[in-house]
């Protein structure tokens, strides 16, 4: 079974940002803690081995490290030898103390919302780390002993220009890291950024450039925004395997059903267990089984289409737009998987 975290907090609120996570709502650190305890505690009871554990948020690295201690307590005994532990962090929280603890728990892959290495561009994005912080916080987590090292940038903003995007791939470049994730801006709803287009800019050449540049640099696309050594979590997701979510605003799924836990932190702290349920059905499923598959190199089975979308699958093939193996179907350019997917479903 796949486990996802989520942590609500972050020391400030980035204006692009929709995620659920507030700045303000640090006092409730505790008790948020002994809430997800006591659900995670509830639901492990009928999983028998955990494969992939991901925390995430928010910035997990806003919490001390000795916050996490009791849930890897409960988590430990049902981990299977080789699981892979991903956290989020923020290079300014992520300091020594906490990479250590998070290590000595068992986190053997960890990710750094850095979003640019451009001082400019990290003040239009509302972050509140420099260039050099988020350098600094990755050597430590070198030294600390992680292998396994993300880092999330952003790209198509306004000032984003192929010279801007060559000096983040030269120090990317310099960095030893195996894996990158690269985000194009999303305008999203109810955030400062909502509706502000002036801040955006689409350019699929600027997006071909990054996405070459960065797999001539040795990380290869796995999906459309994912490069690099594969994080087994995400192609868990990607592949339509279940995963338990733990914590407000997380969300996770069994079978044909998706299971919601509060939006809302008080909400959540008063009652962990309550859980709104979506019941999915057959074409709910495949269809997000196509969007996610032809996103990433996990690709369609064709056994799991019907008669009418293997014949579509045959104008794509003739097209070149996908191309097949193994009974599978995958997409050639990632950037075009939503317009392709759309056709299918
Ligand atoms: C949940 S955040 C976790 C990282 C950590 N909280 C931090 O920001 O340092 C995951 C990533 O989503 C990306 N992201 C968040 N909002 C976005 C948006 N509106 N458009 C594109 N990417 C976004 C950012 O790259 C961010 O690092
Ligand atoms: S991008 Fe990261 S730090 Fe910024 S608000 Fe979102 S979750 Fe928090």
């Amino acid at each position: 079974m796949q486990v996802y975290i989520h942590i609500p907090f972050c020391e400030s609120k980035c204006p692009y940002c929709a995620f659920g996570s507030h700045s303000d709502k640090f006092k409730q650190t505790k008790s948020y803690f002994q809430a997800l305890q006591k659900e995670i505690a509830t639901s492990l009871q009928k999983v028998e081995k955990i494969s992939t554990v991901f925390i995430g948020g928010g910035t997990p690295s806003s919490v001390g490290g000795e916050f996490y201690e009791e849930i890897f307590a409960l988590l430990s005994s049902k981990l299977a030898k080789n699981a892979e532990i991903s956290c989020e962090a923020n290079p300014n929280s992520a300091n020594q103390k906490w990479l250590e603890n998070m290590r000595k728990f068992g986190v053997n892959r960890i990710s750094f919302g850095v979003q640019s290495f451009d001082e400019k561009k990290l003040k239009m994005l509302g972050r509140i780390h420099s260039k050099q912080t988020a350098i600094n916080a990755l050597n430590l987590a070198k030294e600390v002993g992680f292998k396994n090292i993300n880092l999330d940038i952003m790209y198509g903003t306004k000032l984003d220009t192929k010279k801007l995007l060559e000096s983040e791939l030269k120090i990317i470049s310099n960095l030893k890291i195996n894996h990158i994730s690269a985000y194009s801006l999303m305008l999203e709803d109810n955030t400062p950024f909502e509706a502000k287009f002036e801040l955006k800019k689409d350019s699929p050449s600027l997006a071909k450039f990054l996405i070459n540049s960065l797999e001539s640099l040795g990380f290869k696309q796995y999906e459309i925004s994912n490069f690099g050594k594969p994080c087994k979590h995400n192609l868990g997701y990607w592949s339509g395997k279940d995963y338990l979510g733990f914590g407000a605003y997380s969300v996770g799924t069994l079978g044909n059903q998706r299971f919601y836990s509060p939006s809302n932190l008080d909400e959540y702290i008063a009652n962990p267990l309550q859980k709104r349920v979506e019941n999915l059905s057959k074409n709910d499923r495949i269809c997000e089984y196509i969007f996610l598959g032809l996103r990433s190199k996990v690709g369609v089975k064709l056994a799991n289409l019907n008669n009418e979308q293997l014949e579509k699958v045959q104008i794509l093939l003739k097209s070149k737009k996908i191309y097949q193996k193994n009974g599978r179907i995958f997409n050639t350019n990632f950037l075009l998987s939503d317009e392709i997917s759309l056709f299918l479903t």
